[in-house]
């Protein structure tokens, strides 16, 4: 049941400091402080590039994956939608491994792109929150994200422990082939079991990003703008608010407004940016700016650091917990969940249930 929550989506929101915490002790040894995923039957070391290949919220978690596992494990990967994968039928190197995600396991484009790796003798690794799903049926190795059941048909606490494992998998290939040193995985580890904790401060904002909602769900358009770990998050805080409150939003790298979509800013359209203060921050505060001087409302997600920087020139301001750029991903999804949650809410859409959509997409 719900419990004390109004809908599924906004009891799988706050569940997410427990189950983040779940993952993370199914694969990390606090002891030791190091990281051990399940035995695979082939070696990430024999392998010179890697395939991830998901739908919706999940190819974001790809996104994010193929961020930390080139950058922290000097491995190239290619990310794609399994719907365009599968009909492209790319090469795919000789002895390579594809890594499917999906929290139902049952996605038919994504299984058909599993089937159609594994005939190019691809490695198959998924990803998966039901066990007894086809993926994981079909795959050499299978890890899985302790989300429990996902009810809402927004998926939220699959996604943030998607990426829970697929941080896992990136400091496990990072450390196995040299890229990453003991201290940095005790660093990143460190960083990783801090999350539950900081995951159930962002929930305490739930008033402030009620009240924040209001002012967006007038909206017609909403753009969300990130860099780097925060584009894939613009992504999926954009789909969020599009499922369940139909209100058109779109997500962009930053770097791109002024290729276009800056063209529709003006005082109707509210912009969020997340903007954490990484390596990155200078470049995303400029394209928030630029947004500014254009009348658009800004709506400003960053930590203490960033706010006291250029908080003045947004309209409303979350504040996060600064935590290690790795695991920024993860937690600033969280607001965007909320905002989506609290938008739909004012409207009085049907939050776990938006129409035209099912939870598992076992059809073209
Ligand atoms: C978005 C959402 C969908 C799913 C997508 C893949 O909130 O729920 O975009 O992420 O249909 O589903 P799975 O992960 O079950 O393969």
């Amino acid at each position: 049941g719900k419990g004390n929550y109004n809908h599924f989506m906004q009891k799988e929101i706050f569940e997410q400091p427990a189950v983040i915490g779940d993952t993370l002790h199914a694969f990390i040894n606090p002891a030791t402080r190091t990281i051990k995923l399940p035995e695979m039957p082939f070696s990430f070391d024999d392998v010179s590039r890697l395939t991830i290949v998901a739908c919706g919220t999940s190819f974001y978690a790809g996104m994010v994956a193929k961020h930390w596992i080139e950058r922290y494990a000097g491995l190239g990967v290619d990310v794609d939608i399994a719907s365009e994968f599968r009909y492209r039928r790319p090469p795919l190197p000789k002895g390579g491994v594809a890594l499917f995600i999906s929290q139902s396991g049952e996605t038919l484009d994504t299984l058909a792109a599993l089937r159609y790796a594994k005939s190019k003798g691809q490695k198959i690794v998924s990803i998966v929150n039901v066990a007894e799903s086809t993926i994981a049926r079909e795959s050499d190795a299978v890890l899985l994200t302790y989300a429990g059941p996902e009810i809402g048909v927004a998926s939220t606490k699959a996604f943030t422990t998607q990426l829970t494992v697929l941080a896992c998998l990136a400091v496990t290939i990072g450390r196995d082939n040299g890229t990453l040193s003991k201290d940095e995985e005790a660093a990143i580890v460190n960083a990783l079991t801090e999350l539950p904790k900081h995951a159930a401060e962002v929930l305490h904002h739930d008033d402030a990003i009620r009240e924040l909602a209001i002012n967006i769900a007038d909206a017609r358009d909403v753009l969300y703008i990130g860099r780097g770990l925060g584009y894939p998050i613009a992504m999926e805080g954009a789909l969020k608010l599009k499922e369940i409150s139909y209100i058109h939003a779109e997500g962009y790298a930053a770097g791109e407004m002024k290729h276009g979509p800056i063209a529709l800013i003006d005082q109707s359209v509210p912009i969020i940016v997340i903007a954490p203060s990484d390596e990155l921050f200078e470049k995303t505060a400029s394209n928030m700016q630029e947004a500014a001087a254009r009348g658009g409302r800004v709506i400003f997600l960053s930590d203490a650091q960033g706010l006291a920087k250029l908080g003045d020139i947004a309209s409303a301001t979350v504040e996060l917990p600064k935590v290690a750029d790795f695991v920024a991903p993860i937690l600033y999804t969280i607001p965007v969940q909320m905002l989506a949650y609290h938008v739909a809410v004012h409207k009085g859409t049907d939050v776990d249930q938006p129409r035209n959509l099912a939870k598992s997409v076992t059809v073209e």
